[in-house]
């Protein structure tokens, strides 16, 4: 028996109800690992000292989740193809010295609604309502999986615009959705959600039939666009799914190991 696991830990704020640790646990058994995962409580201000007080104590792996996926770039030495890409990281691997930095947010989505909900991605139209860290991770999966004429609303037009460019998007306002017509696939990226419950105030003009909205979160956060998409009739679907497919992508970077993601998303589907 190993009587010292590996250490692993997702750095964020709020993370007292992540559900990472749940997840990666049921991982490490389904596989024969033996791990260590817990939740550590950081905001950027207190990242650097988190992240270094976790490596003196063996932390060999970490995620991130909001608000530092963007800023944990700042963490690492080198990065994959997808951080760089995105700006963004989720997954950090510890080296002899350093950290590098992946970002497996994006596949995570990609499989989870292709695989998992059998919604095709080619030729839809896209509303990605963000600009974060959250909204750069999956935007080039999403482009790449084949959707098309990308619209990015955020609150801040000038962060929009800068990820628009980026990937030859259109860029807006959230006060400016009005004006955007309808889409076929809407992704919720922002963190409005983790606030107090209120319904989103976006136009019923930018669903049709067909249109299926995405929220990146899960439980408490994804409910308002949810309940959104409930009044509208339109298919939804929240992040539980992304969140295990990410981790098992996360999981297999640290261990070479693929766990059953089907599974773990029996035993968590119901509590959510
Ligand atoms: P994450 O890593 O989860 O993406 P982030 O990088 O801090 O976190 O990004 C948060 C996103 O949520 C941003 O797009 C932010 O909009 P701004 O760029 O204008 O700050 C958006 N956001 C946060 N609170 C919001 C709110 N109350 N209403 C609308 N958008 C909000």
């Amino acid at each position: 028996m190993n009587l010292n696991p590996q250490q692993y830990a997702v750095f964020g704020t709020p993370i007292q109800h992540s559900l990472s640790p749940k997840i990666h646990a049921a991982f490490g058994t389904q596989c024969g690992i033996a791990l260590d995962y817990r939740a550590i409580a950081a905001n950027t201000d207190g990242f650097p000292s988190a992240l270094a007080a976790f490596v003196a104590q063996g932390g060999v792996g970490a995620n991130v989740t909001l608000p530092l996926k963007a800023f944990a770039l700042s963490q690492c030495a080198t990065l994959d193809a997808q951080a760089t890409r995105a700006g963004a990281v989720n997954t950090l691997i510890r080296s002899a010295k350093a950290w590098h930095g992946a970002n497996t947010d994006g596949i995570g989505l990609v499989r989870d609604l292709t695989q998992r909900h059998q919604l095709a991605l080619p030729g839809r139209r896209l509303l990605l309502i963000g600009a974060g860290g959250a909204a750069r991770g999956v935007l080039g999966p999403l482009l790449d999986a084949g959707v098309v004429a990308v619209v990015i609303a955020n609150r801040s037009l000038e962060k929009a615009q800068a990820l628009a460019d980026q990937f030859a998007a259109q860029a807006c306002a959230l006060t400016q959705l009005p004006a955007q017509g309808a889409f076929d696939l809407i992704v919720h990226a922002s963190s409005a959600g983790h606030g107090e419950f209120s319904l989103p105030s976006w136009p019923a003009s930018l669903v049709q039939t067909g249109t299926a909205l995405v929220d990146l979160s899960y439980g408490l956060a994804a409910k308002p666009a949810l309940a959104w998409a409930g009044e509208l009739e339109i298919q939804a679907v929240d992040g539980l799914g992304m969140l295990i497919e990410q981790a098992a992508e996360a999981f297999y970077l640290w261990h070479h190991a693929r766990p059953d993601t089907a599974a773990v998303w029996g035993m968590l589907r119901a509590d959510f």
